[in-house]
């Protein structure tokens, strides 16, 4: 299994370009599935979750044609299943995504139950709340949600008022894109206003759909016969770029990020100004200037505009290291501090009480062998380890390839004397 072994105590400086979104490209894959002709979509990252996806959709037929530049034309024509199987979505929760679509087009889909994950049970519930308020019927057997559509008139969901009580990302997104083909008019509230689900409306619409609101928590979807293929170009992703954001500011390093949009990234710039991290940017570019006397920040994640849980553990990271006392809010996921542990090993000082961690900065960490338990967890313990003393060994790396697109080439680029042990 591969290994990450990061020398500690060289500031970044230089540029790089920011990828697209992983959380965009997912949903926007699955999207595929919708459109009678190919989908052509560019700034796809390279990334194991984004290859997973395509297994799972050439396993029900499509055609997946992608090139290393991040393009790829998904052809879903023709289908040969409406099956998510166990095997594939025990190793991606994102794979749910392909519920909404096969059910809205083909009236019937089969996909297998996620199990818990490492940051926390994380249910489905409001998914499928949402797909039997359009009339589906829905059963759990033998760990798989049996969805049909075969008894609404001709085979079709039907628009409905959809609340959700929690904000669901891909609950959201999965209703979108049942609603694009149901019959009638789809009112979702209470829906998320993540960037990605703005990205992946800006598509659908090109592909024919009827979308209202998407970015706001009421998404207004109005049903139309089919879609067809289109060409979209998948939005940068704030949190790899929020990532390195972070990198330079702890490691009191100047680095220019191409690609990288400041207005996503609003709740994540205050903290790092507040940390005493320089920002400045321009409309495609983010630059941040770090400082070795960096100050503690109280976070608290929240959905989309707050801040985002996909960037608590960065921000503990930088907190380990910085003038006084922060505190770690997680409101998201249950259990989503297991850095914590990892990072006490680099001899951080954190206290965690349910969930709340008490970060209080020490003058150094130093380097350890430390375990990677899920993608942003591993990327804080990177970071960890780029200002960590000697050397820090990351061990499975393999939740850093789900999301991050050429980490070592990327920060390797910006001076970092980071190499990977196979
Ligand atoms: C998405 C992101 C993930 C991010 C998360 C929160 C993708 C592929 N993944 O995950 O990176 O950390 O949003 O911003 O986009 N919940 C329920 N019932 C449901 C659905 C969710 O109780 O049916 C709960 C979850 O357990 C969690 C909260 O709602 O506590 C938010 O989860 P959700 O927004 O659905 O996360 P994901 O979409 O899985």
């Amino acid at each position: 299994m591969d290994k990450l072994v990061i020398a500690g105590g060289y500031p970044l400086h230089g540029e790089i370009t920011v990828s697209g979104a992983k959380n965009a490209a997912l949903p926007i894959i699955c999207a595929a599935l919708l459109a009678e002709t190919p989908l052509k979509l560019s700034s796809v990252p390279a990334l194991r979750d984004v290859s997973t996806t395509y297994q799972l959709l050439k396993h029900m037929g499509v055609e997946v044609s992608a090139d290393a530049s991040g393009n790829v034309a998904l052809d879903a024509s023709e289908i040969t299943s409406h099956e998510a199987p166990y095997e594939m979505v025990k190793t991606m929760r994102a794979s749910i995504l392909v519920l909404g679509p096969l059910l809205a087009r083909f009236g019937h889909a089969r996909v297998s139950l996620p199990g818990g994950c490492a940051i926390g049970s994380r249910p489905v519930d409001l998914h499928i709340k949402g797909l039997k308020a359009m009339g589906a019927e829905i059963h759990i057997e033998h760990g798989y949600i049996e969805a049909s559509a075969a008894h609404l008139p001709n085979k079709r969901l039907q628009g409905a008022r959809i609340f959700m009580d929690l904000v669901t990302v891909t609950g959201t997104e999965n209703l979108m894109m049942a609603a694009t083909l149901a019959d009638g008019t789809t009112v979702l509230e209470n829906a998320a206003r993540e960037p990605e689900v703005l990205d992946m409306a800006e598509c659908l619409i090109k592909m024919g759909a009827r979308i209202e609101g998407a970015g706001t928590d009421v998404i207004t979807v109005h049903g139309v016969e089919r879609l067809q293929g289109a060409s979209h170009q998948i939005v940068c992703d704030r949190i790899e770029a929020g990532t390195y954001m972070v990198a330079a500011a702890m490691t009191a390093g100047r680095v220019k990020l191409h690609n990288a949009r400041a207005d996503l990234l609003d709740a994540v710039i205050e903290k790092l100004r507040e940390a005493g991290a320089v920002v400045e940017h321009d409309a495609n570019s983010i630059t941040v200037t770090g400082s070795k006397e960096l100050r503690s920040v109280n976070i608290r994640t929240a959905p989309h505009p707050a801040f985002p849980t996909d960037m608590q553990a960065q921000f503990m990271a930088l907190n380990t290291i910085a003038q006084g006392t922060g505190r770690v809010i997680e409101t998201i996921f249950e259990n989503r501090f297991m850095h914590v542990q990892e990072m006490q090993r680099l001899g951080a000082n954190i206290e965690v009480e349910g969930n709340t961690a008490v970060v209080r900065g020490v003058e150094f960490l130093d380097g350890a062998t430390v375990m990677a338990t899920d993608l942003r967890a591993s990327a804080s313990l990177v970071l960890a380890g780029l200002v960590a003393r000697g050397e820090t060994t990351i061990e499975r790396i393999y939740h850093l390839d789900r999301g991050y697109e050429r980490l070592e080439e990327k920060l390797t680029a910006l001076g970092a004397h980071v190499r990977r042990v196979h």
